[in-house]
């Protein structure tokens, strides 16, 4: 296939704490091209965030092979990981993760701030984001001032204001009701007709239907990769 931007090949991932032996993942072959949006769906321990940890270079496989825009993570030191993280992949959490002493505004700067880019630039793109998520006026409150959507909003902008090709979320919707969630999608959709690839998991069909293709997981093995067309995609999300 062209412009893959992740191939996994037999990954295997086992967990042990003391005495106990996990085995998350279970020979995962996966590969996804530069444009997909894809829903992650499964049980609850099924290993889902496990799969997307090792995807988003946060954690590291046992065995297997990872390609990420055609480079075997094997070969990168820590150094080019940081900095992959950094420029290609972007991150949303259930939780939101804002930093509580920042302004969302300060908090959407962060990722620039470790790419050392200029004070003015970054208030400036980090303004720009902010504003592409409908947030442009809530930039000088803290996170505790906003609503959860508006949080994950945030979030968003800076997951994207590094404009990273790879935006992966994990359970984005999973602390919100259901019309912010709805908004989220939307959002996530956009940025998915804007060239980026998405990766997300959920536990909710209704969220999974704003995907193009649902990969289910159960026991750390992929048992069901399907596709759906943009209209389909459409129909389902607006119904
Ligand atoms: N850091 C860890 N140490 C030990 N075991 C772990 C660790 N992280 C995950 N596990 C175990 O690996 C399995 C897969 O966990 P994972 O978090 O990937 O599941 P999940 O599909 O994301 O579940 P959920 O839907 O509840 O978030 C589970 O049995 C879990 O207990
Ligand atoms: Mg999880």
């Amino acid at each position: 296939m062209d412009n893959l931007v992740i191939s996994l090949k037999d990954i295997w991932k086992t967990y042990r704490t003391g005495l106990i032996e996990l085995t998350a993942l279970k020979g995962i072959n996966l590969d996804i091209a530069a444009g997909e949006f894809t829903a992650i769906m499964g049980p609850s321990g099924s290993g889902k965030s496990t799969l997307m940890n090792i995807i988003g270079c946060l954690d590291q496989k046992d065995s297997g092979v990872y390609h990420l825009n055609g480079s075997d993570i094997k070969d990168l030191n820590q150094n080019e990981l940081a900095l992959l993280r950094n420029q290609e992949i972007g991150f949303v959490f259930q939780s939101f993760n804002l930093l509580p002493k920042l302004t969302l505004l300060g908090n959407v700067e962060l990722p620039m701030v470790y790419a050392a880019i200029k004070r003015k630039e970054r208030a400036k793109r980090a303004m720009d984001a902010l504003d592409a998520v409908g947030l442009a006026q809530w930039a000088e409150h803290r996170p505790n001032e906003v609503s959860g959507g508006q949080k994950q909003r945030a979030a968003i902008a800076r997951a994207m204001v590094m404009k990273p090709a790879l935006l992966m979320a994990d359970e984005p919707t999973g602390n919100l009701d259901s019309q912010s969630s709805t908004d989220i999608m939307k959002v996530f959709q956009e940025l998915n007709r804007a060239g980026t690839t998405i990766i997300l998991i959920t536990h909710e069909s209704a969220i999974a239907a704003f995907a193009t293709r649902i990969l289910q997981v159960v026991d750390g093995q992929i048992v069901s990769d399907t596709s759906q067309s943009r209209q389909a995609q459409n129909k389902k999300a607006a119904g």
